[in-house]
């Protein structure tokens, strides 16, 4: 079998060298501009449009990544671009649950703990105890109960604050008080003091981060968005910050990356800025959990992770 690679940003020769351990039998190559050989599957991140014309044989394309905003982007502003016959395949977990739970649990101890106002004090010189948060209403709302979200939720539950959860179809997650779909959109809002999101960006979901879910949080709240910049509005989330309604936001991601050096966040108090590090694609994990569903498709069997492209996730 043939296996196309392209990840601008990766080490090629060592993945192709770990690929050929877990597939020994597959003819592996680095996809390059002008490469139109056969092949039967794709493993790529932001792959150009042109690795995926005529292609008639590709049986799969697996998306470096949990999320698949940047292909199916692709593929609505031109139409046809992926293979008619390929399945879009997302990584599942590998290893990037753990990553979000700790980075998401230390957003909400940082705050619930006032780490970060103590920061403040100690670089201005000051000795000054402020008064804990309350528990009970340190509510954490996580949005989007898919594999990460849930895991996050899920872990959350034993700071002892209590957690809620919103997904499009109804879940049920142990400790976590879950909501579904728009018309319990408001509900889920209601009152949550640190809002998580980790939705996929779809045309449903962008935006979502604005000036009336500010408004429906508890005054005060804190904001983690861990999923996509285009997810927030930037501008709604500044204003928010200057009225209050939002007391402080940590952003791991942003609708141009890297973020430009005369973005206001970089100068806002009280935004905390990562460089999209809070689930990063982990070699082994994916490679090996990558070649088990090239084998179970070779054995003409089901995987799992395959996008819905109507959905968009
Ligand atoms: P997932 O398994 O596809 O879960 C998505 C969740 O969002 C599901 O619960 C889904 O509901 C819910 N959802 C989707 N559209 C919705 C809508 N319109 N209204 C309400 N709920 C909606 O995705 P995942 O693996 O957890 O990853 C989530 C996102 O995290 C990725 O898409 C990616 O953008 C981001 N991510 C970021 C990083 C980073 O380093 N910053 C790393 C990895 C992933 P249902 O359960 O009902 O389908
Ligand atoms: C990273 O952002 C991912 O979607 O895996």
């Amino acid at each position: 079998m043939k296996i196309l690679f392209y990840e601008q940003h990766a080490d090629a020769a060592l993945w192709m060298h770990d690929l050929a351990r877990e597939l020994p039998e597959a003819d592996l190559r680095e996809w390059q501009p002008g490469d139109t050989a056969p092949a039967d599957y794709a493993i790529v991140w932001r792959a150009p449009r042109e690795l995926f014309a005529n292609r008639p044989d590709l049986k799969a394309v697996f998306n470096l990544g949990a999320g698949v905003d940047a292909i199916l982007d692709v593929e609505r502003k031109e139409p046809g671009t992926l293979p008619p016959n390929a399945k879009l395949v997302r990584l599942e977990d590998t290893g990037m649950a753990q990553q979000m739970v700790e980075y998401a649990t230390h957003a909400v101890l940082r705050y619930m703990r006032r780490f970060d106002e103590y920061d403040t004090l100690q670089r201005e010189g000051r000795w000054e105890k402020l008064k804990a948060h309350p528990r009970a209403s340190f509510t954490v709302g996580v949005l989007g109960l898919g594999v990460l979200g849930t895991e996050v939720a899920r872990t959350l539950t034993a700071l002892g604050v209590p957690v809620r959860g919103y997904s499009r179809s109804e879940k049920q997650v142990d400790g976590v008080t879950t909501y579904a779909g728009d018309a319990q959109f408001d509900a889920f809002l209601d009152g949550v003091k640190v809002l998580i999101n980790l939705l996929p960006h779809t045309p449903n979901t962008e935006g979502v981060l604005n000036r009336r879910t500010f408004a429906k949080l508890a005054h005060g709240a804190y904001l983690v968005n861990l999923a996509r910049g285009a997810h927030l509005v930037d501008e709604d989330l500044l204003q928010a910050l200057e009225s209050g309604q939002i007391a402080a936001a940590t952003l791991d991601v942003f609708h141009t990356e890297p973020l430009p050096a005369d973005h206001p966040f970089w100068r806002t108090p009280r935004v905390t800025i990562t460089p999209h590090i809070s689930a990063e694609t982990l070699r082994e994990e994916s490679i090996v959990q990558i070649a088990q569903k090239v084998k179970a498709m070779e054995r003409g069997e089901p995987i799992g992770g395959i996008v819905d492209l109507k959905r968009g996730y």
